[in-house]
């Protein structure tokens, strides 16, 4: 079926993109989007919305519109998952039930409600916190390059995938040697966003959030009775105070859970796709690897402009809580509304005529929506920013190239939200 098949529907969209051919390259699709009318409707089983009507936001402006007003563009969308299919879904309550309710935390909540999840979590995720963790990204980059076996690999399983999925890890204090269960975890939790799972898929991502749940109550619980210095404890420890200007209590365990894991979800696959898709821009201009090596400091800019192009994160869902209208397109109450963070991020009436091109010297670097925009900005923002920049700074010091063996065969992986690369292998040159 396709949009424009709709008698009703005048703003169709005419991809879909579930097909690989969109999910490979979905920017002139998006371009087409941009040049027509403000708002396109497609069918919900597209973005795994069942039988809704979507309304896919692409230009910048729109797209911010909607990301800083809330109370009319409302994020209990409910999940970013697929919806597995009936009988699955009762095998997939089954096993969750052996592990605890996941409520809505951050990401699916509005205020006030997120506002008390937000609020604590920032008292413990502190940006003091991510800055300590700098010596340990450094010391996870430079032991997985000093591991590399020979000068042609795949870098998305030796570097790009280990660099989160470690840093997280050691952030929620997860020994070394429960890494690999930390990362089946990580793996299994991230499976069914943006991409339908058959049977064995689905009970494994249901089995990896109770392992999940378990393993992070057991290490909860422990620290009620011995705190220590580190982001649980902190979790744990933290109360909305009078300046808060919120009423609510301290984190509760499926709370906790439930924040543990959006964090492991939302800051593992994207960051792994932002290193992978910043070594492929950076192939296509060499110069600008010797400028980072020459100029370390020049690698944050560099991961702003590879956050704008690359959007880890294609784009999220809102639901319109009343009636409205977007760029005068009216648009009714309970409509759910796609907003394509990965268009607005190449729209050229906000970025220029060169909006589609790489560069870092741009006047608005650090503008992009690739980490969204309002109360739901990322909160990961500046980790995600440190393993980046840490990664590139660490590669360019210690090889002079570092060039993607066919980019041509490079492929993207099946998902309509986030957009990463499958294998990246490379050819390294060492300096001498
Ligand atoms: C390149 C890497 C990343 C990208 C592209 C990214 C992208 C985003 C985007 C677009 C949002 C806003 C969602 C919305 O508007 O509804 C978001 C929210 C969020 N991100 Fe990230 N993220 C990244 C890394 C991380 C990391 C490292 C963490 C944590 C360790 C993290 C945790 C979160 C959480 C918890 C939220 C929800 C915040 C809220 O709703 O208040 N993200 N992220």
């Amino acid at each position: 079926m396709n949009a424009t098949d709709h008698a009703d529907n005048p703003r169709g969209v005419d991809f879909d993109p579930r097909l690989d051919e969109v999910q490979q390259c979905p920017f002139p699709h998006y371009a087409t989007l941009r040049g027509g009318p403000p708002v396109h409707v497609l069918p919900g089983e597209w973005v795994g919305r069942g039988d809704e009507r979507v309304y896919a936001v692409s230009r910048f402006d729109l797209v911010t519109q909607v990301l800083t007003d809330w109370h009319t563009f409302s994020s209990k969308f409910g999940s970013s998952q697929a919806i597995p299919p009936e009988d699955v879904m009762l095998k997939v309550r089954e096993i969750m039930s052996k592990g605890w309710p996941r409520p809505a935390t951050m990401l699916t909540a509005d205020p006030p409600v997120h506002t008390r999840f937000r609020r604590l979590v920032s008292k413990a995720f502190t940006p003091k916190r991510v800055q300590d963790l700098a010596p340990d990204v450094l010391r996870i980059c430079e032991g997985l390059v000093d591991a590399f076996e020979s000068t042609t690999i795949d870098l998305i399983p030796t570097f790009c995938v280990p660099i989160p999925t470690s840093t997280v890890a050691l952030a929620l204090g997860v020994p070394e040697e429960r890494f690999a269960d930390f990362k089946r975890w990580a793996d299994a939790s991230v499976a069914p966003i943006g991409r339908q799972l058959d049977m064995d898929g689905w009970i494994g991502f249901a089995e990896g959030v109770v392992e999940l749940q378990q393993y992070f109550a057991a290490e909860f619980e422990h620290r009620m009775d011995h705190p220590k210095d580190d982001l649980l404890t902190a979790l744990l420890e933290a109360r909305l105070d009078p300046a808060d200007d919120i009423d609510g209590g301290p984190l509760e365990m499926a709370e906790l859970l439930s924040i543990v894991q959006q964090l492991q979800v939302a800051g593992s696959e994207t960051t792994a796709s932002l290193i992978a898709d910043a070594i492929v821009l950076l192939d296509d201009h060499p110069g600008e690897w010797e400028r980072i090596a020459a100029d370390p400091d020049r690698a944050g800019r560099v991961v702003e402009e590879c956050l704008r192009l690359a959007s880890p994160n294609q784009g999220l869902f809102r639901i319109v809580t009343r009636d409205t209208e977007l760029g005068g397109v009216p648009i009714p109450q309970g409509s759910t509304l796609w907003v394509l963070y990965g268009s607005a991020n190449r729209d050229e009436s906000m970025f220029g005529d060169d909006a589609a091109d790489f560069n870092a010297d741009r006047d608005k670097v650090q503008q992009h929506v690739a980490f969204g925009k309002g109360v739901h900005y990322c909160v990961g923002a500046p980790l995600a920013r440190l393993e980046a920049t840490i990664a590139l700074q660490v590669l360019t010091r210690r090889f002079s190239k570092v060039r993607p063996v066919d980019p041509s065969a490079l492929r993207y992986g099946p998902s309509w939200i986030l957009r990463g690369l499958t294998s990246l292998p490379v050819e390294f040159t060492p300096r001498g």
